[in-house]
């Protein structure tokens, strides 16, 4: 039988912490075929709407969204993780399990109008990509989209994300935190 995303997806137990199925995504990007089928998909959706700008969220939304991009013709653009950008940038705080944290875009890469994509690998909380909808909304793009590879329903990602107007799209679920 042909194999889809979610066949490359390689689950391993009690990482990191006992009681976690992390969904590992290395084995995905690791093959050609899947990883060639995982950036058509992230695109299908969006097939003949105008894209000006793909933004990847750190890390595992690099590796993607610098393909879709790529694949789109269309310039990237990284939302990185605290004090790792080097130029001036604007900041929004997201919550994590214990504590939170915060994410960080270059202030002049976007421009007001522009629209945008949002690629990450997975939608869990939708904190990540809430932060990173809210960094694009303060430069003035427009965010058309938000494609995942993996939605964990569970965790409520989707309903907070469509809750603020968001499309979202993801290729594959899995259940359970
Ligand atoms: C993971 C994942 C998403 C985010 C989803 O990233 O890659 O970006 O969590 O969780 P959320 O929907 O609850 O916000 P993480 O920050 O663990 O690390 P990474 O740098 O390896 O992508
Ligand atoms: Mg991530």
């Amino acid at each position: 039988m042909t194999r889809t995303v979610k066949d490359y997806i390689r689950t391993i137990a009690d990482f990191p912490h006992e009681g976690i199925m992390f969904r590992d995504v290395t084995t995905l990007f690791a093959d050609a075929r899947g990883f060639r089928m995982a950036i058509d998909q992230l695109l299908h959706p969006y097939a003949g709407e105008p894209i000006d700008r793909v933004v990847g969220l750190e890390a595992r939304g690099f590796i993607l969204g610098g393909a879709v991009a790529h694949q789109l013709s269309t310039g990237f653009v990284p939302i990185r993780k605290k004090g790792k950008l080097p130029g001036p940038v604007i900041s929004e705080a997201y919550a994590l399990e214990y504590g939170e944290a915060v994410m960080e875009i270059h202030d002049d890469a976007l421009r007001a109008g522009e629209r945008v994509l949002i690629v990450d690998d997975l939608l869990a909380t939708g904190g990540t990509a809430e932060a990173g909808i809210k960094l694009c909304h303060r430069l003035g793009a427009t965010v058309i989209g938000c494609a995942f590879v993996i939605d964990l329903p569970e965790l409520g990602g989707r309903k907070r994300l469509e809750a603020m107007g968001m499309e979202v799209h993801a290729l594959c679920a899995f259940d359970g935190a």
